[in-house]
């Protein structure tokens, strides 16, 4: 058998496209004492959230997907139990429709994955919005539903989980580079992934008392629909990409490996970490 993440991307790869583009042919780290664990991951109807759950469950990690699109979260674990098809020992792939700003339903997801499953392992916090407005113009309902999601979300889904898991349970939460470096015209985005961060260290020192591990990533310009508006505006995007010392976009695949490896045994003593995964683009 052989592990790569390379197919059914959401929003990747041809390489021809554009520049800012890559081929998303990694091979990966195969971590197997992942087998038999049991996660769950908000957003992951499309996005990276769709291909942490597909790296999971090829590693014969159960795996329980959420999005608030419960359409677009059935279609995308019907694709990934197919594509995981072939894969000896695979883990199953179930979707549900949950909004993240709703603890009961965090906490009903929690309760899901642990009935269906029998334990829970690994928590992925993932889902997330991306809105735009100068700050100027930033509405009441805009930074509302952007703390809702982005940061409530997290803290509530790091409640239910941490509720139910035993120690070595791993959570990681996404947060970006956004939370380091500005980005005009996204202020509510940034200020929630600042929040993301630090919270990532608040729930780790809490959390490590029972021996749970709480990490985040920090990624930079990823190729998913988030960054849609940058890919289809060549002028947007040769600017972006000034400000990534690898000159590229990332791929869905190369925050998948770094995702793994927080969530494996391979970091069991790292916890309360931020890991940016951003071409360089924090230090310009
Ligand atoms: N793409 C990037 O460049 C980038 C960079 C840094 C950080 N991130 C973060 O990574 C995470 C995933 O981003 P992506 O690029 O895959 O985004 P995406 O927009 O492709 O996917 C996000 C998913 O979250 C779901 N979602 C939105 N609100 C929700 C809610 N209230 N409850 C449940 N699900 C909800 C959406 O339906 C969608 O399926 C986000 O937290 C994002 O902020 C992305």
């Amino acid at each position: 058998m052989t592990l790569t993440d390379t197919a059914h991307t959401a929003g990747t790869t041809d390489a021809t496209d554009h520049p800012g583009r890559v081929q998303g042919d990694l091979m990966q780290v195969q971590h197997p004492e992942l087998r038999d664990r049991v996660a769950v991951v908000t957003g992951a109807g499309r996005g990276m959230g769709a291909r942490f759950a597909a790296a999971l469950a090829r590693r014969g990690v159960n795996v329980v997907g959420a999005d608030i699109d419960a359409e677009l979260m059935e279609r995308a674990a019907s694709g990934l139990r197919q594509e995981n098809g072939g894969v000896t020992g695979a883990g199953e792939v179930v979707g549900a429709g949950v909004d993240v700003r709703d603890r009961d339903a965090q906490e009903a997801l929690a309760q899901t994955a642990l009935d269906r499953f029998g334990r829970l392992d690994i928590w992925i916090n993932n889902a997330g919005v991306f809105p735009e407005a100068p700050v100027e113009e930033i509405s009441v309902a805009q930074m509302q539903t952007t703390l809702s999601v982005n940061v409530e979300g997290v803290l509530y889904g790091a409640q239910a989980a941490a509720a139910r898991m035993r120690p070595g349970g791993a959570i990681v939460n996404m947060a970006s580079v956004a939370a380091v470096r500005v980005r005009r015209g996204r202020a509510a985005y940034c200020s929630s992934k600042a929040a993301v961060s630090h919270l990532t260290e608040c729930l780790a020192v809490e959390l490590g008392d029972r021996g749970i591990r709480v990490n985040a990533i920090a990624p930079g310009f990823v190729d998913t629909e988030m960054t849609r508006w940058v890919q289809d505006d060549p002028a947007a995007l040769a600017k972006a990409l000034d400000n990534v010392p690898l000159h590229r976009l990332g791929s869905p695949e190369e925050i998948v490996g770094p995702m793994l490896f927080l969530l494996s045994d391979s970091a069991r003593y790292v916890t309360g970490h931020v890991l940016a995964v951003d071409g360089g683009s924090r230090h310009v």
